[in-house]
């Protein structure tokens, strides 16, 4: 049943409760929230096609919470509950008023319109940190930061939607020894012109390189006390210790790789609050480890090794917070900064959009963090902590295996060009890459966020730009129809509308159906699931679809043309506030 429906029926008793005056105050409150819960729980007794249900409830659970059954006490006079009374078998019965519930609905959508769906939880408002995305500057961006992107965007849209405040994190991995060897590598293989015509390639290719060559050595012995990772290693002291030269090269690349993620993110609409880097760390870091040592909590290895003890009943577990030679690592940088930003930005919770192969990473810092700051963070959760999603398969472009976000993105906008063309679908002559551009990037988004976020799933790109299956295209495609019919007619949008003109199956499903779109927004909020809105907006998209060619607006007596224009409108407004939380921003026409 409906959040709506719900609140409607609560409503409805309370009032009247308080009309009889038998119960104070308090007491009915306590019965809305009991009741609430218990529609809530209780199955749908019957659902037929078009009908609206009814709904029972037993009067022994009614009897548990507080509410007499009581033929007298409840007296409906007017609206979306028909009738209400105790049956034979000792039920409640609540039987609902179809055209009253549909008028319900529309006025409700029309009412809130951007805000519909957003505006059931009347919760306290919370700070809250969402990092997403961070890529490495030594490594290429794969299409793992780009699923961390996506989903971190919408999770922290959602927040924003439900009147929360969110700070939007990315946190470059820009130091450690990879980023010394791709350094290694620049001075042997680099080109400063191919640098600058093309950073992220000529930086993959010197990756690559170099990579090969530590490949090629680590049978031997060379690898440990000479060869190229030791040689990487000692640049990446020079580094630390702020050798001139050294971090000139670590500064470019850092400069351009952040430049060309910026297009990016641009091209995604994808924007941050906060850009931290791993650097950022490497002093505070230190300091952390220090003052660690003289509490007690980090022990000392022979070989220099510093560790916190977080070991558990069944296991014994060290985490190591720094090398022999002192130097930092990724967990104790990502400690030091969780410290930081709990400091700085004082958030009720943090998230961190990761992939599934970090969840042990995450896991130990969770567990030492407790053990430092436990007044913070003992009662965070782990599943909240890491919002961890799966691995996407298959993705490949046509230039090969090894995937660039740009030809992904490129390769989306011309596969979108073609499709339309072939589909006889644009009408569209001018900024028609951008609007291909701004489709191909719908799709993947889609792509990335229709299924469960931990399953394991595959890119299909003739699968993923269908426009008449579901997909990001087929959103958008459903989107631009209903703004059209709206600039097609000449009837507007009128406040008042009589809904015995909306008294088709099609009208009425569509309508249930715009019902439910609050009580998805919140189950999707619950578990932090982009797929419930995705799945809920696919079948919107149909259902849209049948009844755009059932109830036609154009050439309509005036009064039956506004009253589907309202049911019209209201299904685009719906759809573009599902859309726009994925973040993909609705098109017009396409
Ligand atoms: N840069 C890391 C990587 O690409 C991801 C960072 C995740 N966030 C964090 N705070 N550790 O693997």
């Amino acid at each position: 049943m409906s959040a709506c429906l719900r609140r409607i029926i609560v409503n409805r008793i309370a009032r009247s409760l308080r009309r009889n005056g038998e119960k104070n105050v308090a007491d009915i409150e306590k019965l809305e929230v009991n009741l609430l819960h218990l529609l809530k729980v209780n199955p749908v007794s019957k659902n037929t096609k078009s009908d609206l249900p009814q709904f029972l409830l037993p009067g022994s659970r009614l009897k548990e919470i507080g509410f007499v059954l009581d033929k007298d006490t409840i007296d409906f006079e007017d609206d979306v509950i028909e009738n209400c009374y105790v049956d034979k078998s000792n039920k409640l019965q609540i039987n609902i008023n179809n055209k009253l519930f549909i008028q319900k609905v529309l006025s409700t959508v029309q009412r809130l319109g951007k805000r519909y769906g957003y505006d059931v939880l009347q919760l306290p408002k919370k700070h809250i940190v969402v990092e997403y995305s961070s890529p490495n500057i030594a490594k290429p961006f794969h299409v793992g930061h780009l699923h961390s992107t996506i989903l971190g965007n919408f999770i922290s849209n959602l927040y924003e939607a439900l009147g929360h405040k969110v700070t939007r994190l990315n946190y470059l991995g820009d130091w450690g020894t990879q980023l010394s060897l791709l350094i290694l590598g620049y001075k042997r293989y680099g080109d400063d012109v191919q640098l600058n015509k093309d950073p992220l390639q000529h930086l993959f290719e010197v990756y690559v390189k170099i990579h090969e060559d530590v490949d090629k050595e680590k049978d031997s012995t060379k690898h440990l006390d000479k060869g190229s990772y030791h040689e990487g290693l000692e640049l990446f002291h020079r580094l630390e210790s702020g050798d001139e030269e050294i971090t000139r090269l670590w500064k470019k690349f850092s400069e351009i790789s952040l430049e060309e993620y910026d297009k990016m993110y641009k091209r995604l609409n994808i924007r941050f609050d906060e850009i931290h880097t791993e650097s950022m760390y490497n002093q505070s870091t230190q300091q952390l480890i220090q003052s660690l040592k003289q509490s007690g909590l980090i022990q000392t290895r022979k070989d220099g090794v510093g560790y916190i003890d977080i070991s558990n009943d069944k296991d014994s577990v060290q985490a190591v917070m720094n090398k022999s030679d002192g130097s930092t690592l990724y967990l104790s940088r990502d400690i030091a900064a969780a410290l930081d930003r709990f400091k700085k930005f004082k958030f009720d919770k943090i998230h961190y959009v990761v992939g599934n192969d970090q969840y042990l990473h995450f896991k130990t810092l969770l567990e030492v963090l407790k053990k430092i700051h436990p007044a913070a963070w003992k009662s965070v959760n782990l599943s909240e902590f890491l919002i961890k999603f799966g691995r996407v398969d298959g993705i490949s472009t046509r230039k090969g295996n090894v995937v660039f976000l740009r030809d992904i993105l490129d390769e989306a906008r011309d596969r979108v060009i073609q499709s339309l063309k072939d589909n006889k679908l644009t009408k569209i002559t001018s900024d028609y890459e951008d609007v291909a551009d701004k489709l191909g990037i719908s799709s993947i988004i889609i792509q990335y966020l229709r299924s469960r976020r931990t399953s394991h799933s595959t890119f299909n790109w003739e699968k993923m730009l269908h426009f008449k299956a579901d997909s990001g295209l087929f959103l958008q495609y459903c989107h631009a129809r209903l703004y059209s019919l709206e600039k097609e007619v000449d009837v507007r949008i009128k406040e008042t509308i009589d809904i015995s003109y909306l008294s088709e199956d099609s009208a009425k499903i569509l309508v249930q159906h715009l019902a439910r779109y609050p009580d998805v927004v919140n189950e999707s909020f619950d578990v932090f699931e982009p797929y419930v809105i995705v799945q809920y907006l696919f079948k919107l998209g149909h259902l849209a679809n049948s009844a755009y060619k059932h109830l036609p607006v154009k050439n309509q007596p005036a009064v039956l043309a506004e009253t589907r224009l309202v049911l019209f409108n209201s299904a685009r407004q719906t759809l573009a506030n599902g859309m726009r939380v994925l973040g993909i921003e609705p098109l017009n026409q396409m």
